[in-house]
């Protein structure tokens, strides 16, 4: 058996002593590609599967080797796959459905239709930061708000991983963007294309304006409850950590809707597509070595990383 170097968690609630081990290389089926990894992001999704927060949603078997999207090169291809060619440089997912993490790993096998072509333009590391927070941003800016040009948006964390991609990506379609961010960030969140930015910590959002046709909730909780009340009547809230609040949508007059990010190779190309066109930026806020991705995701648990952290997975022997 080939073995490979991977993060491995042993027990909920113990991602602190996560450790690299060595453990056989995943085989790939007949529909899925073995990727050789050069670079996984951190995701709020990694410390919360580690710290059994997703327990009920996402049944997971310990131990782990966490890591939900990566950049990196093909290493094989299963007998049913087209497309792709030995060392192509490709980015994307591992599956969501019935959850399998697995990119802090030096290969990961994933369905072929969670892949595509890596942004020429970009680095590994760079290209890594873009699969899951940028679906997800993609998937409730336009299929779950599905946001038309001339509309208003409001999106809360736009200094984010899945804010930063939101903010730009609703630019990029025509519309007027809104979003909250600390003082330190306002200028990033203005650059990636929000006319107006809010200090959440300094006022309450709902004092700018209540006009809003869409409002992307990355945050949950009270933030959620008291953003049903910034809509036009008929909007849409779209939200990605959390329950929906039935009682306050039907009250304001407006739909809740849940997004739940799944893999998706034709997106991921034409969010690729507009990397290398100049319209998408990505920033990479910190990178860890593989061996330190206890701390990556303790950068990741502070909830104020501007922009994505990624692990360097392919450096290291
Ligand atoms: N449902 C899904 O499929 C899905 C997919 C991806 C992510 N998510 C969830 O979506 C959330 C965001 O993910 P992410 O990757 O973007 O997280 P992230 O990168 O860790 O978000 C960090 C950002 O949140 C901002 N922030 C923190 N508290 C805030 C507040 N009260 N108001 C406004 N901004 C605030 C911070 O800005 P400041 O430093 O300026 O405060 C920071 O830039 C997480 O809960 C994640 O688990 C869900």
């Amino acid at each position: 058996m080939e073995l490979m170097r991977a993060l491995l968690v042993q027990d909920y609630g113990n991602s602190g002593a996560m450790r690299v081990a060595r453990i056989g290389r995943p085989v790939p089926q007949a529909d899925e590609i073995l990727v050789r990894v050069h670079a996984a992001s951190v995701n709020p999704v990694d410390w919360k599967l580690c710290d059994g927060l997703l327990k009920d949603r996402l049944p997971i078997s310990m131990p782990l080797i966490p890591g939900g999207d990566f950049s990196g090169t093909v290493e094989a291809a299963g007998r049913e796959t087209t497309g792709f060619s030995i060392g192509m440089a490709v980015f994307g997912m591992t599956s969501t459905k019935g959850y399998r993490a697995g990119a802090f790993a030096e290969f990961v096998a994933v369905k072929a239709g969670h892949i595509a072509a890596k942004p020429a333009c970009l680095t590994h590391e760079e290209a890594a930061a873009v699969p899951l927070a940028a679906l997800t941003a993609w998937q409730a800016v336009f299929d779950r708000a599905e946001l038309r040009a001339g509309q208003r948006i409001l999106i809360h964390a736009g200094a984010g991983g899945v804010g930063g991609f939101a903010v730009q990506f609703a630019r990029e379609a025509g519309a007027i963007v809104t979003a909250t961010a600390s003082a330190a960030n306002a200028g990033y969140v203005r650059g990636l294309g929000a006319a107006e930015t809010i200090d959440y910590r300094a006022e309450p959002f709902e004092n700018l304006r209540q006009d809003f046709d869409a409002v992307i909730d990355l945050i949950g909780g009270e933030t959620q409850a008291r953003s049903y009340a910034v809509l036009k009547r008929g909007g849409v809230l779209v939200n990605a950590w959390g329950a929906i609040m039935q009682d306050k949508a039907d009250a304001a007059g407006v739909r809740g809707v849940k997004v739940a990010v799944e893999p998706d190779a034709a997106q991921l190309a034409r969010i690729a597509a507009l990397i290398d066109a100049g319209k998408v930026r990505v920033s990479v806020a910190k990178s860890f070595a593989l061996a330190d991705g206890a701390a990556a995701l303790d950068e990741s648990r502070t909830g104020h990383v501007r922009g994505k952290i990624v692990l360097r997975v392919a450096e290291e022997r």
